[in-house]
């Protein structure tokens, strides 16, 4: 038998875009599809989040959705050798909750640390690469994101110390204890699966994300990273939220000049494709201002 080298590479990083739920504050605009396939101003709602994954450095993407959702989401984004990464795709049955993705997954993980991001959460900040690319290189523990936020009863709440250490997480509180959301994105370390099978379903018949991250608290090695003002945290889950994601697209957008949730200018970005790539994928859309937009950057604009 081959011994095993001293210092064997590390798994890089995975990553799980979930995109199923039964989206009912978008009734009835996602009676019959998909809430992450409703267009964000120019593009379809998944295109942000999985930018951000991409953004991390994480380039081996499971896309977990609804058995009535997952085709379309397979035609819409392949095999992800367009930009120059992998997708897969995995039905959850029903909408048991956001950490049952762990233990779907499970197998195709494989002992990689593994990190998720939630569907209908848009992630706009200065540096925010940095950010994620050092969340994503985590060995030990888990990383999650918080954000001051008017309406803290709508998340999962994080209480801190008054030295910054986070103190608890209350999924969805009554009285929260402070301004704080959990974001809904989040990195763990490889053991995420076998944490999240020892998870019971909640009174609301869930496995709770909130549970999962408890779990990491409670062992010390959960950090949880304040966002500041600089960083807007958008979910599009209610007609309102889902208007003001797209004006802010397209106040960033035709402001600057520049594209906000474009997988194809990630993977340019991070060198995962190259510019001959970017402008065969920007000619096939080259009728709209999105497609101009990426053939100006392949061509070094
Ligand atoms: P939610 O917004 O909590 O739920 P939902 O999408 O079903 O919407 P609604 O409350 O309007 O009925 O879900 C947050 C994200 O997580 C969303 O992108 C859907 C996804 N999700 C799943 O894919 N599976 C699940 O089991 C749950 C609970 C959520």
């Amino acid at each position: 038998m081959t011994p095993l080298p001293h210092h064997a590479a590390k798994p890089p990083m995975k990553g799980i875009l979930l995109a199923g739920g039964s989206g009912t504050r978008l009734h009835p605009m996602t009676l019959a599809s998909s809430k992450q396939m409703l267009p964000v101003y120019d593009k379809p709602m998944i295109y942000y989040p999985l930018s951000t994954l991409m953004l991390a450095g994480i380039r081996d993407i499971m896309i977990i959705s609804t058995p009535r959702d997952l085709p379309q989401f397979r035609s819409l984004l392949g095999d992800g050798s367009q930009y120059g990464v992998s997708f897969s795709y995995r039905e959850q049955p029903s909408p048991d909750g956001i950490a049952q993705a762990f233990v779907i997954a499970d197998d195709w993980i494989d002992g990689a640390p593994c990190a998720l991001i939630l569907g209908d959460n848009l992630i706009f900040a200065d540096h925010l690469s940095t950010t994620l690319q050092n969340a994503a290189r985590l060995e030990h523990g888990a990383t999650v994101f918080a954000y001051q936020v008017r309406d803290p009863e709508r998340y999962g709440v994080v209480s801190f110390a008054p030295d910054g250490r986070a103190l608890d997480i209350v999924e969805k509180p009554t009285h929260p204890k402070s301004h704080w959301a959990v974001v809904g994105l989040y990195f763990y370390d490889s053991r995420v699966s076998e944490f999240a099978r020892r998870l019971k379903p909640s009174a609301r018949g869930e496995l709770e994300i909130t549970d999962l991250n408890m779990i990491y608290l409670q062992e010390q090695s959960l950090r949880v990273e304040p966002l500041g003002r600089g960083c807007a945290w958008l979910d599009a889950g209610m007609p309102d939220s889902l208007m003001q994601a797209g004006t802010f697209v397209q106040t960033i957008q035709s402001r600057q000049g520049m594209l906000v949730g474009s997988p194809a200018e990630v993977a340019f970005r991070m060198g995962y494709i190259d510019a001959q790539q970017l402008r065969s994928w920007a000619d096939r859309m080259i009728k709209t201002a999105l497609g101009q937009t990426l053939r100006a950057i392949a061509d070094g604009g």
